[in-house]
């Protein structure tokens, strides 16, 4: 049994059903959600922007190729916006824009939000909903604040490539705009070769060499030159026919097994802490997160060698010193984000509770 890593793509996924007809018409699509930013930056034509400390580096990327100077606002050890940090650091230097993200699916406190659409008037805000629940719901709670709000979808969708961009704003982002396949079609083999070396009951090494490779190659080439590329047909295709309510059923009830499960066991060992523990509705996160106070590189080590693979969302981007906040860089050094997709049932999440305690009673 394999937790985690990408999501793999079989043939039942590739196949026409009436899910769900999404409505791409409401969106500007991208074949990434770097190449959508890099368009609206290209498009509004600012020089600097107030991005979080607590970030991927892929999310600069699109603001270092266009010229855009950033700034950096704290993040709070519970994922929220640190308010006076932001107008500590508006009063002090000229900002065009803020970025937001709205990490791991849920949206920003209500005080957040409301303090957010204020400043709305005076600065362009960019919504990242890059992690989940914009799309798989009528009614979401994320997208509501940003001129600009986009979500990459291959991160926790079983899509090859695609991001979706709604403009709230007066700007007009041009349509005419090539499709992207070289990303799409090796990633898209790679998911396929993925499924075949999950399925297999002795894993081919062979196989899991060659798609990580795809994988690896692809983000790489990603992460020298973004494109202004449309999203793959494709990949539209696939969107279509995934089954939302299934998905989010899952997550959701993955996530309040090990809420249930976490809560007691923290209070009874004092080695970490949930850093979310509420699921308030129409959100469907893909990983479950916890603190781990001390040796979290050792507790994620012992626990790949289980095959569980917990990623690092976000390691410190070192060498910043503009990046250099304490909460941020204790969040980094502490969390574990436990995959709880779509992929995994509650007797997987079952599974999943036995290694990790197995591992955190045994380190810590
Ligand atoms: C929060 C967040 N926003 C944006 C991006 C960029 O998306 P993409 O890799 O599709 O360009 C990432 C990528 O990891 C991300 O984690």
């Amino acid at each position: 049994m394999n937790i985690g890593g990408e999501l793999e793509l079989n043939a039942r996924q590739l196949t026409y059903t009436e899910f769900n007809k999404y409505n791409f018409d409401q969106f500007h699509t991208y074949y990434c959600g770097r190449s959508s930013v890099k368009h609206i930056l290209q498009t509004i034509n600012k020089k600097s922007f107030l991005l979080p400390a607590f970030l991927c580096a892929a999310v600069i990327q699109p603001f270092n190729e266009c010229g855009v100077d950033c700034y950096y606002y704290a993040v709070n050890d519970d994922l929220s916006i640190n308010i006076p940090h932001i107008k500590q650091i508006l009063a002090k230097e000229k900002i065009d824009g803020i970025y937001i993200i709205n990490y791991f699916g849920f949206p920003q406190k209500e005080d957040v939000q409301f303090f957010l659409k204020q400043l709305k008037r005076k600065y362009i805000i960019i919504e990242d909903c890059s992690q989940g629940s914009l799309i798989e719901t009528k009614h979401p709670q994320v997208g509501t604040i940003g001129h600009f709000v986009f979500t990459s979808l291959r991160k926790y969708l079983p899509v090859p490539s695609g991001a979706l961009l709604k403009n709230n704003s007066t700007y007009t982002l041009r349509r005419d705009i090539a499709e992207d396949n070289n990303f799409t079609e090796n990633r898209l083999l790679a998911k396929l070769l993925r499924n075949y070396y999950v399925k297999q009951s002795s894993q081919e090494n062979t196989v899991e060499t060659v798609y990580l490779d795809i994988f690896r190659n692809e983000e790489l080439s990603l992460d020298k030159h973004i494109e202004i590329a449309k999203m793959a047909l494709i990949s539209m295709q696939i969107l279509n026919n995934l089954d939302f309510s299934d998905i989010i059923n899952r997550r959701r009830t993955n996530f309040n097994q090990l809420a249930t499960f976490f809560k007691l066991y923290f209070e009874n060992h004092n080695c970490g802490s949930i850093i979310i523990d509420s699921l308030p509705d129409n959100i469907s996160p893909q990983y479950f997160l916890i603190r781990i106070k001390t040796n979290r590189n050792l507790v994620r080590k012992s626990l790949v060698s289980e095959n569980i693979y917990c990623p690092i969302l976000w390691p410190y981007i070192v060498g910043d010193s503009n990046l250099i906040y304490k909460e941020t860089v204790e969040l980094s050094n502490e969390i574990l984000c436990i995959p709880i997709d779509q992929r995994y049932s509650p007797q997987d999440m079952e599974f999943i509770i036995g290694k990790i305690t197995n591992v955190l009673n045994r380190i810590l």
